[in-house]
């Protein structure tokens, strides 16, 4: 039996703020949200003003509201496998179109998981769906219930005002939006399919393209194919080797060493390379 489908699954939502008008542009500020820091530990730079997602001082990949120093691998490995299987889970129950990308999605290809290394996590949104989720689920909080986690695990759903605006111009945005593990500060990136509308005028048919640069084709991405993730219902692009080797290499499909891990055809899993105490 799946550990999913005994999680338990709510929602609260969050008061907005009412702040001054300059904190409209960043993130949903820390007081509104904090639930267990003395302080707000993310990075903001005078210089980008317009930015809305920050990241903490200590590691780009937390969310310096909710998480004030980095996690030892095992626990970084365990709170990233809750963060996808919540996520998932959560899209599932409300019918939402997302599927795994970059990095998390060459996790997939090799075995259903992320891989061992892996600090941070991927999923692409359509655009209907990241428009559902902006409308009615920004700012909220899905509890779960996690084994071997007392009392569960906080997980929020922040969408990027600016998401809207399509323009690769706006930098500092590419972001969409973040799926935020409360007891952590780790999240997972989301990003929008989007046509692009420069290329449509050029008469290219079917050219899609998320805010961060990374382009496909509709039909690469499009039937979506029904598969698992570890151990979660899960979707992936229709022609997912092609996606992954535009964006990696061809080798990324076959080369079975990388940051000192080896890949186990038998055991399907990539493990630790132990370097010989003898060797210097
Ligand atoms: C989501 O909520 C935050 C906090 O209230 C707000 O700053 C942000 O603009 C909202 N995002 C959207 C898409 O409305
Ligand atoms: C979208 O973002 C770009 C770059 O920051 C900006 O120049 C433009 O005015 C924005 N468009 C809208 C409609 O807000
Ligand atoms: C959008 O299409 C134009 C024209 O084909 C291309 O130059 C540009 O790189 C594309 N943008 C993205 C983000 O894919």
């Amino acid at each position: 039996m799946s550990l999913l489908s005994v999680l338990l699954h709510f929602f609260l939502a969050l008061q907005p703020a009412v702040g001054a008008p300059t904190l409209a542009k960043r993130d949903a500020d820390f007081e509104s949200v904090n639930t267990h820091l003395d302080k707000n530990y993310n990075k903001k730079s005078a210089k980008q003003v317009d930015k809305y997602f920050h990241e903490s001082t200590f590691n780009q990949h937390y969310d310096g509201r909710f998480g004030s120093a980095s996690l030892n691998d095992e626990d970084r490995r365990s709170h990233l496998r809750a963060l996808i299987q919540t996520w998932l889970s959560s899209m599932h129950d409300i019918g939402m179109e997302t599927w795994l990308a970059h990095g998390t999605l060459l996790g997939w290809y090799w075995n259903r998981k992320i891989m061992p290394w892996d600090a941070d996590l991927d999923v692409q949104i359509s655009e209907k769906s990241m428009s559902h989720l902006a409308d009615y689920y920004n700012m909220t909080v899905h509890h779960y219930k996690l084994p071997g986690v007392d009392d569960g695990r906080d997980f929020l759903l922040e969408i990027n005002p600016r998401w809207l605006n399509a323009s690769t111009a706006d930098r500092t945005n590419r972001i969409d939006g973040r799926w935020v593990d409360t007891s952590s500060g780790l999240y997972i990136d989301i990003t929008t399919l989007r046509h692009n509308e420069t290329a449509e005028a050029e008469g290219i048919e079917d050219a899609m393209m998320c805010k961060d640069l990374h382009s496909y084709m509709y039909e690469q991405i499009f039937p979506l194919r029904e598969t698992t993730f570890e151990g979660a219902a899960a979707r992936v692009p229709f022609a997912y080797a092609d996606v992954l080797t535009e964006e990696y290499g061809s080798e990324s499909l076959s080369k079975t060493e990388y940051h000192n891990h080896v890949f186990d055809p038998d055991a399907m899993e990539w493990l630790p390379v132990h370097k010989d105490e003898n060797e210097t």
